[in-house]
């Protein structure tokens, strides 16, 4: 049998687990899937660990995902991002970056045109960066508006996009094609909203990377009739080109969402 796994801490609450798991059963993989906690103090020993035992593949999630870029070898796009999501084993150890490629995945699905359109992205953080690389290469113009500017700004200035204060949405977010959350904000309950609903019209779609509840930048969106799309489709298709990657088989994209939604529903009771 085939181990892999995902490492990080806190890690109970990953669905992860439950979305491989699925897929290995339908793909009639010999192979199981496991969540192990690891500090970033451990990382290097357990990623070795893992490599010495003939682990199949792994995911990294928080806080590990900056600190296995020195431990690992990143591909290009690991590297430009500077965070690793997924490794995998062979000759070299190397670090993958599968989180941008599940956003553009969660918005083609949704026959959203990539190339040309013009993307808002709120939040500077790892998830955003993966986003923000990945839809400039497919030929997205991209603002950036973070709560702290200078990283909007830093971030920008990668990509050859512009970079903002959270303030500039009132005016940012009428004129966008394409409107993404990838900030933490909407994960719970009561959280504020970045900005005003009524800025929204028709046609535009927005996408929050939450995806543990309905946030109320999704109900808004539903309400003034554009498309919104949650985060469970960005978690599924980076799970998707993580297995792609360690197994070079072609995913069960269905069961690998259906596995997420059901495990989201039972936590819910
Ligand atoms: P991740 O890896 O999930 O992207 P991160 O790197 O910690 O996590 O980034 C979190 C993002 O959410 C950042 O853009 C952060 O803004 P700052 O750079 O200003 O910290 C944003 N964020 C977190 N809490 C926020 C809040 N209450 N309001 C606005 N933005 C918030």
């Amino acid at each position: 049998m085939k181990i892999f796994g995902i490492f990080g801490d806190p890690i109970e609450h990953s669905l992860s687990p439950a979305m491989q798991n699925a897929a290995f059963r339908a793909l009639g993989l010999d192979a199981c899937y496991f969540p192990f906690r690891i500090t970033k103090e451990r990382l290097e020993d357990a990623i070795l660990g893992a490599s010495a035992m003939g682990f199949g593949g792994l995911n990294l999630t928080i806080p590990l995902k900056e600190k296995a870029l020195k431990i690992v070898i990143p591909d290009d796009l690991a590297e430009a991002i500077g965070a690793v999501n997924t490794v995998s084993f062979g000759e070299d150890i190397v670090g993958h970056n599968t989180d941008g490629l599940g956003a553009m995945k969660a918005l083609e699905e949704a026959r959203v045109k990539i190339k040309g359109s013009s993307a808002l992205l709120i939040g500077a953080g790892g998830a955003a960066r993966a986003i923000a690389y990945t839809l400039a290469k497919e030929g997205a113009e991209i603002s950036i508006a973070n709560r702290n500017p200078g990283k909007a700004l830093e971030l920008a200035g990668f990509i050859q996009g512009e970079g903002y204060g959270l303030e500039d949405l009132e005016r940012l977010v009428p004129q966008a094609d394409v409107i993404i959350n990838a900030t933490s904000v909407g994960m719970m309950e009561g959280d504020p909203r970045l900005f005003d609903g009524n800025l929204l019209h028709i046609g535009q779609v927005v996408f929050d990377i939450v995806y543990n509840r309905e946030t109320e930048m999704l109900k808004d969106t539903v309400k003034i009739g554009a498309v919104a799309i949650d985060g469970v489709m960005m978690l599924v298709y980076q799970g998707a080109k993580a297995l792609e990657i360690w197994t070079g088989l072609k995913p069960p994209i269905d069961v690998m969402e259906k596995a997420v939604r059901e495990e989201l529903k039972a936590r819910e009771r």
